[in-house]
């Protein structure tokens, strides 16, 4: 991290209410920490666009007993071996697994896989959550 600047905002007072209820809700107590952490993820936002080099976290939850549905999550994971580096499967109940997938490549095909894992028939939820790789990161 660099030296640190000073910087003036004009900002409408009711926005600024609002932000403060966030913050506070959000654990933040001091409101420079909660603007560099919007600058940030703005930085991370653009950095895991288009053809950048990303990790991400993909969460999907399914019911097992839904047929095939195991096994077509497996084929497309070996298919996408490469980009998908690490796996995590949790048991929630008798009928729903957790997986908790760790990818990294490309941005777009990142998100690719990621999509087509989500949109597969039986998957009840699913979140893709990107971020930058190594020295995009440094911020
Ligand atoms: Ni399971």
């Amino acid at each position: 991290m660099g030296e640190l600047a000073r910087i003036g905002v004009a900002i409408d007072e009711e926005l600024l209410k609002r932000f403060d209820e966030l913050n506070g809700r959000r654990g933040y107590t001091n409101r420079s920490e909660a603007f560099r952490d919007l600058i940030r993820d703005a930085l991370i936002q653009e950095a895991v666009a288009g053809d950048s080099e990303v990790v991400g976290t993909l969460t999907l939850v399914y019911d097992h007993h839904v047929r095939m549905l195991q096994e077509r999550l497996t084929e497309m994971q070996h298919e996408h071996h490469e980009e998908i580096i690490s796996t995590l499967h949790v048991h929630l109940d008798h009928h729903h697994c957790l997986e908790v997938l760790v990818l990294r490549g490309k941005s777009g095909a990142v998100q690719g896989i990621a999509d087509r894992l989500v949109a597969t028939k039986g998957v009840q939820h699913g979140r893709l959550t990107l971020t930058a790789a190594g020295k995009g990161a440094g911020f």
